[in-house]
């Protein structure tokens, strides 16, 4: 498969982004072909270059070289964070992710940015719920996934377990606002109905550290806040 692809030309791989689309995260693939349209409608968040901004805010805080680390991103979609932490040098990457609200699977188009780019990285198409590693990981990434949960609290329990205790660092990226906000059925939120839990920046820090997590950074961003933190022994 890698090699199939890898012998794709220009022409090919534009024609495989089609058929893939839409696409919620936008790689950049080589050779001035990225994943989303950001001028058409075809994309989810259509014209929003998603998470290249975010990602340079996060990665500002991260060791410049993850060699030695090993890297799960979960709710990794097409693969941005994954590729990005690779290329940072991680030892082992994998991403996970359970298709929630795909047009056609996240992992299958993760599987094709990968293939073009040549990196090792592994894909799961599976719940993170459901998951449970042999090793635990020295980076998490838990980044645009916390207001989709309804049960979000047990949802930072488990991402908590992914992590080496103590040393590992798990960095939570989500949707904040003044007030907490939990957006039950189909009561949309900037247009998304996936989104039932927008904390206040009080809130989710409160709910982390009545966990054990021990935070070093917290960034907001608008609407949005990156939390860097720790588990406990
Ligand atoms: C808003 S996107 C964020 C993607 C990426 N982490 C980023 O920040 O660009 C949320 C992703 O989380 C995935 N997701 C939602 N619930 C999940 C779950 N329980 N297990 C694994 N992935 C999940 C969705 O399929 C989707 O790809």
């Amino acid at each position: 498969m890698v090699g199939i692809l890898a012998a794709m030309n220009r022409d090919q791989i534009r024609r495989r982004v089609e058929e893939l689309a839409p696409w919620y995260q936008n790689i950049d693939l080589g050779d001035g072909v990225w994943t989303k349209d950001l001028e058409g409608s075809r994309d989810i968040f259509s014209g929003h270059d998603i998470p290249g901004p975010l990602w340079r805010v996060i990665a500002r805080d991260l060791p410049a070289d993850l060699s030695g680390h090993r890297v799960l991103d979960i709710g990794c979609n097409a693969g941005y964070m994954s590729f990005q932490t690779k290329q940072m040098g991680a030892d082992y990457v994998l991403g996970i992710d359970s298709n929630l609200g795909a047009g056609t699977s996240f992992i299958h188009q993760a599987e094709f940015c990968r293939s073009v780019l040549g990196l090792d990285v592994d894909f799961r198409e599976q719940s993170f719920f459901d998951y449970t590693p042999e090793q635990p990981f020295t980076l998490v990434l838990f980044c645009g996934v916390l207001y989709h949960l309804e049960d979000f609290a047990t949802a930072l329990d488990k991402v908590m377990t992914f992590a080496v205790p103590d040393t590992g660092l798990i960095v939570l990226e989500t949707a904040v606002e003044p007030i907490t906000q939990t957006r039950p059925g189909l009561r949309d939120y900037n247009g998304d109905t996936s989104t039932f839990f927008v904390p206040s920046v009080g809130v989710l820090t409160e709910l982390v550290r009545e966990r054990g997590l021990r935070i070093e950074i917290v960034r907001t961003l608008g609407t949005r806040a990156v939390v860097f933190m720790r588990p406990p022994l």
